[in-house]
């Protein structure tokens, strides 16, 4: 690809997350901090990647320096201690590691399987001072913020400009990955913010009497963004605003959805190292290869003509699991095979370990994070089940896409705008799709899926469509390159009129009404 910025005066964007694969990832947005950084450095950015130094990443073999960086934060009424090691991400992009070890060097990410760290209010104000804290060696032109465990960054940098002088011209972008979790803590965590009482009121970062992160950022950021257009307007839904509708609605004019996309090394059939036998397109013999090795891997009888369901998912209402546990039993009574690796909720857990007790001929579970699995089950699987009650973008539909593995998805979010409702008269379409969140719905997308199995032609058409579908991440890179390209172009203009909009503030009763924005 074609450099768009010239390495002279590249645009330098700092990206903070929780996860970064292959560092940390619980789920989907590890994989877009994995890859999209890449892609935007194909582009010609200059990209820089921070996150915590969790003990799994301390611990695992990567490659990581010193950079003898040592900062203290404002964290309550003291000041805690942090260091700053550098990784890298494909190749040359630096991934800067904030180690405090008493926040970060435990077992989990976020909390044990009996609940979250109940410190994560401290946690996660932590690195979102120490993200500026690193910005501030090195600024950049945008900061780009994920999900509620960085989205305190923003309304530190926005309110407490004054601390941070050399971010004053960066602006701010905060991606929303799943509205589901926000970082809502009691209002008595308050004090470990450092932020005056006056931003403790609806109109900031309170909520419902509490504390909530994902606000903070999403009420002072220069832009936001959704993982997928549909989920940009779904946002602004009493039905999936999760509380946070009227703020959305605010903010309709800074937010985009931008669509998530696939890593092509990481997820293709050609070259897939943990899958049985590789293929492609033009050579699709390696799939049944993967089928017969996936039968095995789950103790399932070895049978070509039997339709295998896959699915790779976190176990939880989020994904569809209520209307599963009404269907499950009737799909797989009726013969198909089902192999399923998932980790998450015991309510699910214990009814998935039952189902496999009654129809071990038919339903194979692993309840594990196992990458090496998850690879086996898109590839070898004839079809991928994501029935999910929401999905803002989703990751593992685009996978199966390009390994043919046809997708039965809900009509929600980014399901709905990568897949599409095959026809077998046209010939078009990507896969099977079906709108309420309702039981008979998913069974009958399910035997239109398993009805045009049978028919070769019409099949192959359909596993053709899939394996062309093109979700590789330089598209969507493009348009977040053009989002930060329009905020620095408007920044500009606000300059040649005068001071940059953090120069000006000083205390006002309204931030926002500083960026021009109508309240
Ligand atoms: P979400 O982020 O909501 O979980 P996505 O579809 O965006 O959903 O991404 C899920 C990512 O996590 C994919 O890379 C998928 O393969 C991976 N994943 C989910 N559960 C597991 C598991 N149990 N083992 C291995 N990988 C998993
Ligand atoms: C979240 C969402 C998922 C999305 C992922 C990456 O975990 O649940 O839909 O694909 O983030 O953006």
């Amino acid at each position: 690809m074609k450099p768009e910025v010239s390495s002279r005066q590249a645009l330098h964007v700092a990206m903070a997350s929780p996860e970064i694969a292959p560092f940390a990832k619980t789920g989907g947005l590890g994989d877009v901090l994995g890859s999209l950084p890449k892609a935007l450095q194909r582009l010609g950015l200059r990209v820089s990647l921070i996150m915590p130094a969790y003990r799994s990443v301390l611990r695992s073999g990567f490659p990581l320096t010193d950079t003898g960086v040592r900062f203290t934060v404002p964290i309550s009424n003291r000041q805690e201690p942090g260091s700053l090691l550098k990784g890298k991400m494909g190749g040359d992009i630096p991934v800067y590691l904030v180690r405090a070890d008493r926040y970060f060097d435990r077992n989990y990410l976020y909390g044990t399987a009996k609940g979250d760290y109940s410190d994560n209010a401290e946690r996660f104000t932590f690195f979102a001072r120490a993200i500026l804290e690193v910005l501030k060696l090195d600024p950049p032109s945008i900061v780009h913020a994920h999900d509620w465990q960085s989205a305190l960054a923003i309304a530190f940098l926005e309110t407490q400009h004054y601390l941070y002088p050399e971010l004053c011209s960066a602006k701010t972008v905060l991606t929303v990955h799943n509205l589901g979790h926000q970082g809502i803590f009691w209002h008595l965590d308050w004090h470990l913010l450092n932020l005056d009482w006056s931003f403790f009121t609806p109109r900031y970062l309170e909520f419902h009497g509490k504390i909530n992160f994902l606000k903070g950022g999403l009420v002072f950021a220069d832009a936001i963004t959704t993982v997928s257009p549909t989920y940009a307007e779904e946002v602004k839904t009493a039905d999936q605003g999760f509380g946070l509708e009227g703020v959305f609605q605010e903010r309709a004019a800074s937010l985009t959805g931008i669509l998530n996309g696939a890593d092509r090394d990481i997820w293709s059939p050609e070259t897939d190292p943990f899958i049985e036998k590789r293929y492609s397109l033009s050579d699709l013999s390696g799939k049944q290869a993967c089928k017969a090795d996936l039968q095995r891997c789950f103790c399932l009888p070895e049978n070509p003509h039997v339709p295998l369901i896959g699915m790779v998912s976190r176990l939880t209402a989020q994904k569809g699991f209520d209307l599963l546990k009404e269907t499950l039993g009737k799909l797989v009574s009726g013969g198909v095979q089902l192999a399923l690796l998932g980790t998450g909720d015991s309510r699910y857990r214990k009814f998935l370990t039952k189902l496999c007790m009654q129809y071990p001929d038919n339903v194979g579970v692993r309840i594990a994070f196992d990458e090496t699995l998850a690879h086996k089950i898109i590839a070898g699987a004839d079809l991928f089940l994501m029935p999910s009650r929401y999905e803002p973008g989703g990751l593992t539909q685009i996978y199966s896409l390009r390994y043919g593995t046809i997708p039965i998805v809900r009509a929600t979010g980014g399901l709905r705008d990568t897949i599409e409702e095959f026809d077998p008269e046209t010939r078009r379409g990507t896969g099977f799709v079906f709108d309420r969140y309702d039981a008979r719905d998913l069974l009958a997308a399910v035997e239109l899926a398993l009805g045009l199995f049978s028919q070769k032609e019409e099949w192959a058409a359909l596993m053709r469509n899939a394996m062309q579908a093109d979700f590789s991440w330089d598209q969507s890179a493009r348009a977040y390159l053009d989002l930060y390209r329009n905020l620095l172009d408007a920044n500009d203009a606000f300059r040649a009129g005068g001071l940059g909009r953090r120069e000006q503030f000083h205390g006002s009763s309204s931030v926002r009404e500083q960026k021009g924005e109508v309240i």
